[in-house]
C-alpha cells in the first residue's frame, strides 16, 4: 500500500490524477494538499472527499511546519507534485507569484521529503518524489526543428516556464547532491475535464456557449502538441510504478496542431452537438449554434501574447521504449470527450466563473484589443 501526497490535487491535472489513482489503486492512501488558489476547486474532488476516499488538506507547499506534519502523521512514501501557478498569461502580469510557488514551493517540498526520508545519510526504501513539469522549459521550436528530447537544453521564454525550469533544476540537484529518488516528467499541452476556462480549449468552449468572441492570439498559427489529460495521468502512473529514480521523461501526444485548427474543430463539434440535440438550444440561448449559426462566426483575431512561443513538440521515444507508454486518446476522440464533458458539467464550470474570473477575462480582453 502506498501513501501519496498529491500537491495541487484540486487543479486540472492533479484533480484528474487523483480520480485516476483512486480508481486504479483501491488500497492506497491519498492525501491532497492544495492552497485553493483561483485555479483550485474543491468541487473537483467532492465525491472522493464525501466518500472519505481521500484526505483533503487546505494548505500551501511553502508551509514547512505543515509539510513536516503531513510527512510524519501520514508516513508519506510518494509525492506527486502538481502544485504550481500554471498560466503563461498570468506569469506575464505577476511573475513573483510564479517564483514563490513554483521555485520556492518546490524547494520547500523537496526539503521536507529529504528530512522525512533520509535518516543518518540513508534513504528510506520505496520512496519517490515525482515532479510534474512542462515542455515549455525547452523554449520554442522553428518549423523544421526536431521535437524536444530529454537532452534538449533548457531555454525558457516566459516567467512561467523560467520558474518551472528553476524547479526542474532544483529536483535534478537534489538527485545529484543528496541521492533523492526523484523523477521528472516534462509534458506537452493537456486538455480534458476540469480544465480551468482561462486556457485555450475550455475558454473557447465556454465563450462559444455564451456567444462571446473566441480570441485567437496573433495569426493563430502557433503549434502545440496536445495530450488528453487522462493519458498524462497514465504516463505519471507508469513512471511511479517503474524502477527509474533519477530519470526525466518527456510526455507528449504525437498531436501537433496549429491553434486555429483546434478552435475550428471545437466550433464544429459544438455545431454538431446543437444540431443533434434540441435541448442544447434551450440551455445555451446565446450560443450562435442555438440559432443555426456556425460557432466559428465568433472567431476574433486579437493582439498576440508577448514573447509567444511559436511551436512546441515532444519526442516521446524514451517513455515509449522504456515504459511502453502510448497515448490512448486521439485528438479527435479527446476533443469530443472534452466538449461532451463541458456540455454535461455546466455546474462545475459555472462555479469557477466568479468575480475574480470575470476580472481576469475582462483584463485580458482589454489587453488583447488595445
Ligand atoms: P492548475 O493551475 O489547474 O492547478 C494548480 C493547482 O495548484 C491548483 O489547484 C492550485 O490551487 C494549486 N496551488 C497553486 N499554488 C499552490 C501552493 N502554493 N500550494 C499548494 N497548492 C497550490 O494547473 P494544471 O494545469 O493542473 O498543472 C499542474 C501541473 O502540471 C503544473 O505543475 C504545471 O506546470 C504542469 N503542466 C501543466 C500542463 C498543462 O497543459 N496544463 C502541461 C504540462 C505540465
Ligand atoms: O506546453 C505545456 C503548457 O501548456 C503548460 O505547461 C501550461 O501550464 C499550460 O497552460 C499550457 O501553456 P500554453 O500557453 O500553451 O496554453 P494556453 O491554453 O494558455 O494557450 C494555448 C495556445 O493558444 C497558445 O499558443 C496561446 C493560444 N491562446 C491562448 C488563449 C488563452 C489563444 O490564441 N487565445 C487564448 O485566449
Amino acid at each position: 500500500m502506498r501513501k501519496l501526497l498529491v500537491t495541487g490535487g484540486a487543479g486540472f491535472i492533479g484533480g484528474n490524477f487523483v480520480h485516476h489513482w483512486c480508481r486504479e489503486h483501491d488500497a492506497d492512501r491519498v492525501i491532497v494538499l492544495d492552497a485553493l488558489t483561483y485555479a483550485g476547486n474543491r468541487a473537483t474532488l467532492a465525491t472522493l472527499i464525501a466518500e472519505q476516499r481521500i484526505e483533503f488538506v487546505h494548505g500551501d507547499i511553502t508551509d514547512t511546519p505543515l509539510l513536516d506534519r503531513l510527512f510524519r502523521e501520514h508516513a508519506i512514501d510518494t509525492v506527486v507534485h502538481f502544485a504550481a501557478e500554471s498560466h503563461v498569461d498570468r506569469s506575464i502580469v505577476d511573475p513573483g507569484a510564479f517564483v514563490r510557488t513554483n521555485v520556492v514551493g518546490t524547494q520547500t517540498l523537496l526539503d521536507a521529503a529529504l528530512k522525512a526520508w533520509r535518516v543518518d545519510g540513508l534513504w528510506r526504501e520505496n520512496v519517490r518524489f515525482h515532479h510534474v513539469s512542462t515542455d515549455e522549459v525547452y523554449g520554442t521550436l522553428a518549423p523544421n526543428d526536431p521535437p524536444f528530447s530529454e537532452a534538449t537544453p533548457f531555454a525558457p521564454n516566459s516567467p512561467y516556464s523560467a520558474s518551472k525550469a528553476g524547479a526542474d533544476h532544483l529536483v535534478r540537484a537534489y538527485v545529484h547532491t543528496y541521492g533523492m529518488p526523484a523523477t521528472i516528467s516534462n509534458c506537452s499541452n493537456n486538455y480534458g475535464p476540469y480544465h480551468f476556462p482561462e486556457k485555450l480549449i475550455p475558454l473557447i468552449i465556454v465563450n462559444a456557449l455564451h456567444g462571446r468572441p473566441l480570441p485567437v492570439y496573433g495569426d493563430g498559427r502557433q503549434i502545440r502538441d496536445w495530450l488528453f489529460v487522462e493519458d498524462h495521468c497514465i504516463a505519471i502512473e507508469q513512471i511511479l510504478s517503474a524502477d527509474v529514480a533519477g530519470q526525466t521523461f518527456n510526455v507528449g501526444g504525437r498531436a501537433e496542431h496549429v491553434n486555429i485548427d483546434i478552435v475550428r474543430r471545437l466550433c464544429e463539434l459544438l455545431d454538431a452537438r446543437f444540431a443533434s440535440d434540441a435541448t442544447l438550444a434551450a440551455r445555451f440561448v446565446e450560443c450562435p449554434a442555438a440559432r443555426g449559426i456556425a460557432c466559428d462566426s465568433l472567431i476574433t483575431y486579437v493582439k498576440d501574447r508577448p514573447g509567444h512561443d511559436r511551436r512546441y513538440a515532444i519526442d516521446p521515444t524514451l517513455i515509449a521504449t522504456t515504459l511502453g507508454f502510448e497515448p490512448r486518446e486521439t485528438l479527435t476522440t479527446g476533443l469530443a470527450r472534452t466538449v461532451d464533458w463541458y456540455l454535461t458539467n455546466e455546474p462545475w464550470w459555472r462555479s469557477v466563473m466568479d468575480g475574480s474570473y470575470r476580472d481576469w477575462i475582462s483584463s485580458q480582453y482589454q489587453r488583447t484589443l488595445t
